[in-house]
């Protein structure tokens, strides 16, 4: 059974059909973290002026609030956290502290989970080396492995004979056989012949099914994936079936807020990029709205009742990186020059976010020294030597000058993860 991906899947940016970020929601945004800023202020006095911010108490909160979504609607459910979103070692003990599993997806990041004292580890992602492998094998009473390839479930049988002991393990499905997410998991039409294969592996036991879609604002992506998931189950022999005790319907939940994105991003500001001309600094941002984690719950829930259950009763599980992260940390970083009124270079470099991220991305740049609600066009660049080096093309407050304190919030996912080390240093973390 093939799955084909559905024709809405266009994921690429096209903001001039795109609706605006309404003030009502932005407005308030800004002034939760003014009304905080002597809490952050309070940090530069023992520390440097580039930071970055750690609340695990959002933490905390955002993982009760997407456990009890869920738990909700689907009572027997299990959650992950996939630490590659942000692989802070206090975020992810922060989270087992919350009563999270840990999702990992390297054998460094297995490491950390090991050493943190993790009960409960999944290890998916492409490409698991021997000596990966060999780490989950000797850890298997902690460990699931999520099984990405034919190969790997031989790999994997190999090590676990080497190390006398059985392992227990899941495979990943495709959710898009075509470009370049195929490098994920196996086809959907070979699940039979994998699980008769796994039988042949005495060393490994193959009890769970995991599909993962990123980025989603909706849970369409995945409840239409689930519908097909039934299908593919309901051809399953039951003697293949009744080995099956979870399914893990990976992470990829978009925070609340929504995608934001500046007026410039799309086509039109590629052109502008390629032909070194200055980017529209206007003040309408974007915003791609995503559902509440609450209606996310309710039809994923709803899919697995009407689609899974009535087929194969097992456990669910989730993997949400993003979702519990994003909103935990912020950076804080001090404006060191200024060449005019609308530009000023910042002591922070983006090497400490790791990609080009403010190119296309909007937030809100809080000039905590001189706060004010008014947003101000102004380039406000790092001080890494290219000019791609962009944190923001406006700031919230009253005017801007050299050692004002600058804050950007919400900066937790896939961020502090892709910190380099590239021309500046990697800004200390704070936690709060
Ligand atoms: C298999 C898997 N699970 C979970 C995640 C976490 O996704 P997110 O941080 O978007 O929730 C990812 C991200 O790439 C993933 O590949």
């Amino acid at each position: 059974m093939t799955y084909v991906t559905p024709e809405n899947d266009d994921t690429s940016i096209h903001t001039e059909e795109m609706p605006f970020l309404p003030p009502e929601e932005l407005i308030p945004f800004v002034e939760h973290y003014f009304r905080r800023r002597e809490a952050y202020l309070q940090q530069l006095k023992n520390h440097p002026s580039f930071l970055y911010v750690l609340e695990p108490n959002v933490l905390i909160e955002r993982a009760d609030q997407f456990r009890t979504a869920f738990r909700s609607v689907l009572p027997d459910s299990a959650f992950y956290y996939a630490v590659k979103s942000n692989n802070h070692p206090e975020v992810a003990r922060t989270l087992l502290k919350a009563g999270f599993g840990l999702d990992v997806s390297s054998g460094l990041e297995l490491q950390m989970a090991l050493d943190l004292n993790a009960k409960e580890i999944i290890f998916s992602g492409p490409g698991k080396t021997p000596g990966e492998l060999q780490l989950a094998a000797r850890n298997s009473d902690r460990v699931t492995v999520l099984l990405d390839s034919f190969n790997e479930l031989h790999r994997l049988e190999t090590v676990a004979e080497s190390t006398k002991t059985r392992v227990n393990a899941g495979v990943r499905l495709t959710t898009n056989p075509n470009g370049l997410w195929r490098k994920f998991g196996i086809l959907p039409d070979q699940l039979i012949e994998f699980w008769q294969t796994a039988r042949t592996c005495s060393h490994v036991s193959l009890n769970g099914i995991q599909f993962h879609t990123s980025w989603n604002l909706t849970a369409t992506a995945q409840t239409d994936y689930i519908g097909f998931l039934g299908k593919l189950l309901s051809e399953m022999p039951d003697n293949l079936k009744e080995n099956l005790t979870f399914i893990d319907v990976g992470g990829g939940y978009w925070p609340k807020q929504g995608e934001w994105l500046h007026p410039s991003t799309g086509p039109q500001a590629m052109l502008q990029k390629m032909d070194k001309r200055t980017p529209d600094v206007s003040k309408a941002h974007h915003q791609c709205p995503a559902e509440p984690i609450e209606v996310f719950a309710q039809k994923i829930g709803q899919a697995i009742q009407r689609h899974i259950f009535p087929v194969t009763a097992c456990r669910i599980f989730f993997e949400p990186g993003r979702w519990i992260c994003n909103d935990s940390m912020h950076l804080l970083m001090t404006v060191v020059d200024q060449k005019g009124t609308d530009l000023v270079i910042t002591d922070a470099g983006t090497n400490a976010i790791g990609w080009e991220r403010f190119e296309t991305d909007y937030f809100p740049v809080l000039n905590l020294t001189r706060p004010a609600l008014t947003e101000k066009p102004c380039y406000i660049l790092g001080s890494l030597c290219t000019p791609h080096d962009v944190w923001g093309y406006s700031y919230f407050g009253q005017d801007i000058r050299v050692g004002d304190v600058l804050m950007i919030p919400t900066q937790g996912a896939y961020t502090y993860s892709l910190r380099q080390n590239f021309i500046k240093p990697i800004p200390e973390v704070v936690i709060i």
